[in-house]
């Protein structure tokens, strides 16, 4: 049986292509983001594979001959979006970030090839030196420590989550940088667009920015900003990102019959980084500081994202449950018991559908069949409730963030939607 939410998903993903690359959502997100774009890609492969593989390549068209795979391309110019190329000051035609993005490519490149293995062949023959490439930049310029450190929260894709407080505190913020005043008068168009309750706060806007001003001034310089940024934090979210794609990708290279003992090399280096993120006392995969070495003490979603890994310890299982039993859809951004908990403040609290569909992936491959039906249920009902949003509060389910979003609509073609029976049916039966 149809279900009208299948084509309406299709209709969001297909309004936001702008001729190869897929924006995350109109005016608020005009450019190719990379994380945002392997989801749609995702969604596509569902209907149009070769619009599938065409995002793929455009993104990876955009890689720096460092190996990075950047967070943002700007394809087109777009003065009203701050922080614009300018503020940037990333020296690539065309014009892209800085800094990079959860490496969930291998991933899904893996998932679009399976959809069509005849038709992806080629073009994971084309693509595999390019992931090679950019797994390789992970482990040399963000693993020096064990697990991946980041450079900027927006390099973890979970911008504001508190998991970031202790490292952005520390972030020098210099009042004569030109964009922070831009920022301060108001050219964030977010806050033209969306409720001010549900994005960052100003604060930490002109960290951001200082961040931005430094990486600016070292031309983003990997080793300047390990070396000497003014933010550097390991990140549990990512790195459990990157081992399954590390584990993606090598699946990938024996398809191709390529020898992949580089990479499970890497892979197993990474692994053994692992329990640098325990916290022992809180009992779960903690971000930690590596300039001071002090644990955020806080639990994220980022947590979770061990499962996508195939890692589960006992302490973090039964936060895992306490948080998400707290809680009626999805899986909190941030620990609802937490005096830092915002249920609708963008990653503080809300639940992503794309993060939902990642740590149910883990679980459907741990065998944990139940909660994966749980959390798709959940996810899906979010959708069916209020449309394709960015995110949701977790209590209520009210829609958050910008509205027709690419990776949720990608999300709801690929896992949750997938059989589901339409609502009206539901009520005639
Ligand atoms: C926000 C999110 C990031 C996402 C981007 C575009 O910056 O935090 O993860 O990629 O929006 O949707």
């Amino acid at each position: 049986m149809q279900n009208p939410l299948d084509q309406a998903a299709r209709d969001v993903l297909l309004g936001n292509d702008r001729g190869g690359y897929t924006i995350p959502t109109a005016r608020l997100y005009p450019f190719q983001w990379n994380w945002d774009s392997m989801f749609s890609a995702w969604g596509y492969s569902t209907f149009d594979i070769v619009r599938a593989w065409q995002e793929v390549e455009l993104l990876f068209a955009n890689q720096w001959v460092t190996g990075m795979v950047p967070h943002m391309v700007f394809h087109e110019v777009d003065p009203d979006y701050f922080p614009g190329p300018e503020v940037w000051g990333a020296d690539q035609s065309p014009p892209t970030s800085g800094i990079s993005q959860p490496p969930v490519a291998a991933t899904l490149i893996r998932k679009i090839y399976e959809a069509d293995p005849d038709t992806g062949l080629l073009h994971v023959k084309a693509l595999y030196p390019k992931l090679v490439a950019w797994h390789d930049w992970w482990i040399r310029e963000r693993c020096k420590d064990g697990p991946v450190a980041i450079v900027h929260p927006w390099e973890s894709g979970r911008d504001n989550c508190p998991d970031w407080d202790i490292g952005m505190a520390n972030v020098p913020v210099d009042d004569s940088d030109p964009y922070i005043h831009i920022s301060r008068e108001n050219k964030r168009r977010d806050l033209d667009l969306l409720n001010a309750d549900q994005r960052p706060v100003a604060t930490d806007y002109d960290r951001y920015l200082a961040i931005l001003a430094f990486g600016r001034s070292v031309n983003w310089d990997d080793r300047e900003m390990i070396e000497n940024g003014p933010f550097l934090m390991a990140d549990p979210g990512i790195t459990f990102v990157l081992l399954r794609a590390f584990a993606d990708l090598i699946e990938l290279g024996r398809v191709l019959g390529e020898d992949t003992s580089g990479l499970v090399a890497q892979e197993a280096k990474l692994r053994d980084g692992l329990d640098k993120l325990w916290n022992p006392e809180t009992g779960w995969f903690d971000a930690y500081d590596l300039r001071t070495g002090a644990f955020a003490g806080v639990l994220g979603s980022g947590a979770f994202l061990s499962y996508l890994a195939g890692v589960s310890r006992p302490a973090l299982d039964a936060h895992f449950a306490r948080s998400w039993d707290k809680v009626s859809y999805g899986i909190p951004s941030a620990d609802p018991e937490s005096e830092r908990f915002e249920r609708r403040r963008y990653w503080r609290g809300p639940t992503w559908p794309v993060v939902n569909s990642l740590i149910a992936m883990g679980l459907r491959d741990m065998g944990r069949k139940e909660a994966e039906a749980r959390l798709r249920d959940e996810t899906a009902r979010l959708i069916e409730m209020g449309g394709f949003w960015e995110y949701y509060d977790p209590m209520d389910g009210t829609p958050c963030g910008g509205p027709s979003f690419g990776w949720t609509a990608a999300v709801w073609l690929t896992w949750c939607g997938v059989g589901r029976t339409p609502l009206t049916a539901e009520k005639e039966t």
